[in-house]
């Protein structure tokens, strides 16, 4: 334990005087200090000038999770599509859902909602985005070895039932993610990262760190 350390406050203190002249930047956060959970890039911008700065930037891949019992993993999952900036998240079922694990990330997100399956499914053929569901099923191909188009939109069900009949229908394929013990499944939240990070790992190129 180190109080000290626990004490510290996350972010920055008021701007000093005088102020640069750009109007993504809130005058309340220069004047007060800015302790949201932003990367340090976006320090004293407007939450309108971070998403539209985003959005400029997002990847072509969706997100969809079915909501049927409130399942708490939601947060999570739109915490994970902000973290590797997914277009949008889209919530299947129940509008409602548990915004805790989200940690204020659903500001900076595209969420759109769809009452029902077929509702999302059509939504997608419109989008000409092919559904790539993620559970890990009898006849689910492994993640770690199947291509994913670079637009679809990866799905995940919820806990107990996982992804419902309708939503296994639609579903172009199946994938699962390797897991080597003795639990049936790891939950929709970490599952979602697992697989949003496979996608950002297949068409993102990352250059390598340059050598010492
Ligand atoms: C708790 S699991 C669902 C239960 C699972 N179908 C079973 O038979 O026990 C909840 C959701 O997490 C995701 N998930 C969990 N483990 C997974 C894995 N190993 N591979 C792919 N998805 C997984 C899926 O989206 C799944 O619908």
């Amino acid at each position: 334990m180190n109080p000290e350390r626990d004490r510290r406050e996350v972010g920055v203190g008021p701007m000093p005087e005088p102020w640069p002249v750009d109007d993504r930047l809130d005058p309340a956060l220069l004047a007060e200090g800015d302790r949201r959970n932003v990367v340090d890039r976006y320090r004293y911008w407007t939450r309108e000038a971070i998403v539209a700065d985003l959005d400029r930037r997002r990847h072509s891949y969706h997100v969809a999770v079915e909501n049927w019992q409130h399942d708490f993993n939601i947060g999570t999952v739109v915490r994970n599509a902000n973290a590797f900036l997914a277009a949008e998240v889209h919530i299947v079922g129940r509008r409602r859902w548990n915004r805790r694990g989200a940690m204020v990330t659903d500001r900076y997100q595209h969420i759109r909602h769809h009452p029902t399956a077929e509702a999302l499914v059509a939504w997608a053929a419109a989008e000409d985005l092919p559904l790539i569901g993620i559970d890990i099923l009898p006849d689910s191909t492994p993640i770690e070895t199947t291509k994913l188009p670079e637009r679809c939109m990866l799905v995940f069900g919820q806990e107990g039932p996982g992804l419902s009949d309708a939503m296994r229908e639609a579903c172009a394929v199946i994938c699962s993610i390797g897991q080597f013990g003795s639990t049936r499944s790891i939950n929709a939240g970490v599952a979602s990262g697992i697989a949003m990070h496979t996608w950002v790992r297949q068409h993102v190129s990352f250059r390598p760190p340059p050598s010492p």
